[in-house]
């Protein structure tokens, strides 16, 4: 397989995307349905995404917007998110990217996300590391909970009642600070550069975290992904390293 290929491949095309979206001054709402909005932009952005990677690869593509494009099986297939944070663009807000990744069956392989607002573009390969903007980025050290910071969200499919909502609540009480970004990839992202240290969300969809838990491995991070309520959620977890994974594992998880 050329992975190089298949990053530049992807870089340009959450490039070409990231153009658009940034020259786009009608937020205008497609679909709003209970906790979730979908604009006209998210369809756009994803038919560059699309056609940009189907011209050059016969694969199959998991995306936000359209699903499932051809039979995804053990092979190769792209992730894309076309916008993450739909909810932040639309209000304005800095904070939302365009995320592609490339998975081998239940391996993530590489990962693209493009902030495109401050025009950062981070990728990595899974095993031969991660930039962004061409300058490599790696995961932190800190090794205990209590030092750590937290990234999560509260997801569209995730289980709001109060038992569940309490029960994660503890869960995440370990850590120093918590922090809700609004975007699940940019958070990831955060994992894999060094500026928070772990990312925990659960039943949240693939096509968010797909890039991001590529560029963690890549990063020198840990990750764990558990099947979540529909077929493409997952509970994803992401560390900064192996201390912190075992740490929050054996200390909070198995409790
Ligand atoms: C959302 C963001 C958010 C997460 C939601 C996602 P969208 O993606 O990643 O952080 O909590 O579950 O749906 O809707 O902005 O593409
Ligand atoms: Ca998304």
């Amino acid at each position: 397989m050329q992975k190089e290929k298949y990053l530049q491949d992807a870089k340009t095309a959450a490039k070409e995307a990231g153009k658009y979206l940034i020259g786009e001054t009608l937020k205008e709402i497609n679909v709003e349905q209970d906790k979730d909005i979908k604009l006209y932009a998210d369809k756009n952005s994803e038919k560059i995404i699309i056609d940009y990677l189907k011209a050059r690869h016969d694969i199959p593509i998991l995306t936000e917007e359209s699903g499932e494009l051809g039979d995804i099986g053990e092979g190769l297939y792209w992730v894309v998110d076309p916008i993450d944070g739909t909810y932040n663009f639309f209000k304005g807000l800095d904070l939302c990217c365009v995320s592609i990744a490339l998975w081998k069956g239940s391996d993530p392989v590489l990962g693209v996300i493009y902030e495109f607002k401050n025009d950062r573009l981070y990728y990595g390969i899974v095993g031969e590391g991660a930039w962004c903007n061409g300058k490599s980025i790696s995961t932190s050290e800190i090794a205990e909970l209590g030092k750590a910071s937290l990234a999560t969200g509260f997801p569209v499919y995730r289980d709001y009642s109060d038992h569940a909502l309490t029960t994660f609540m503890d869960s995440v009480q370990c850590f120093k600070k918590i922090r809700m970004f609004g975007t699940a990839a940019t958070s990831i992202v955060y994992v894999a550069s060094g500026k928070i240290d772990v990312y925990i969300e659960e039943d949240i969809m693939l096509w968010d975290v797909a890039a991001g838990v590529a560029l963690v491995l890549a990063a020198g991070g840990a990750v764990k992904l558990e099947q979540g309520s529909k077929k493409w959620t997952r509970k994803t977890m992401c560390f900064a390293n192996d201390k912190l994974k075992e740490k929050y594992l054996n200390e909070i998880f198995s409790n």
